[in-house]
């Protein structure tokens, strides 16, 4: 009863909300459609125009060189090394520019938080685990992922890799399928799924270095693709305000991952909520 009431409360809202969405560009509406359409759309940073993307990128490439130092070639798993950049101008005034704001409250339909920046280096590895595995994000209702290709990103490299709406939407079986074994594993992997939705139907997203992807990562099944050299991402990440899951938003902002060392950055440091 309590899940239904709060279903309708959150359609209320967005009912509610629906006349105080923010005036959209021409260029901004096709991306807010594409994502409801299909739950990804894919750009890169020059198309995006936008005016803290130098300042960003120059703070990104000066922390990735201390990444990834470890010799990892011989560890059965490999994760993903991760810095929590929220606080560091640089990176957090790229994901509040008014664009993108625009662009995820209307998508999302309601008062938008921003939880934060995570960099990310992910390596080779030969089993799939964590996110390497099948998942759909479980924070909130709708969960909008920037993610912002660091360096060219082919087959070897492990691309983002989702499946189309179209296979799993919630009036195929398909999909309670799939969400049974998930509930079970914590992700399936991908013979697992090729059993379900044969391999010829997954989307792979290689691109080059500044490629921007848009995805609601709660609405399609995803996973990063094994990969045999590693590859470095940005992350951005938007729910409505408050999610229904806060406590999965708090590794952007406390202290589950490590911040890196970068002093002029952290000189210049604001204290900011992480919610707009
Ligand atoms: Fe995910």
């Amino acid at each position: 009863m309590s899940l239904l009431q709060s279903e309708l409360t959150y359609r209320s809202s967005r009912w509610q909300h629906r006349n105080k969405l923010p005036i959209l560009t021409k260029k901004e509406r096709i991306i807010v459609d594409a994502i409801k359409r299909e739950g990804i759309y894919i750009t890169n940073l020059t198309d995006l125009g936008l005016t803290s993307t130098p300042k960003m990128l120059n703070a990104a490439y000066s922390l990735l060189p201390s990444m990834g130092k470890t010799n990892y070639s011989t560890a059965a798993e490999n994760p993903p090394e991760i810095y929590i950049v929220t606080d560091l101008p640089s990176f957090y005034d790229w994901g509040k520019e008014q664009s993108i704001l625009n662009i995820i409250e209307n998508y999302i339909g309601l008062p938008v938080a921003y939880h934060g920046v995570h960099l990310r280096k992910d390596f080779a590895n030969q089993h799939q685990f964590q996110t390497l595995l099948w998942h759909r994000d479980i924070e909130d209702r709708r969960v909008l992922k920037i993610i912002i290709y660091l360096n060219d990103v082919e087959e070897k490299h492990g691309p983002f890799e989702y499946v189309p709406i179209s296979f799993t939407a919630k009036s195929k079986l398909n999909y309670y399928r799939i969400q049974g074994k998930i509930k079970n594993l914590g992700g399936i992997d991908d013979q697992t799924l090729n059993n379900i939705i044969p391999k010829s139907a997954w989307k792979s997203c290689p691109g080059a270095a500044g490629t921007v992807i848009f995805a609601d990562t709660r609405r399609i099944l995803h996973h990063g693709t094994l990969r045999t050299e590693e590859r470095s991402t940005l992350f951005f990440v938007y729910t409505a305000n408050p999610p229904k899951r806060p406590e999965l938003c708090a590794h952007y902002w406390n202290n589950d991952y490590p911040r890196p060392n970068f002093n002029k950055e952290v000189n210049e440091v604001k204290v900011e909520t992480t919610s707009v």
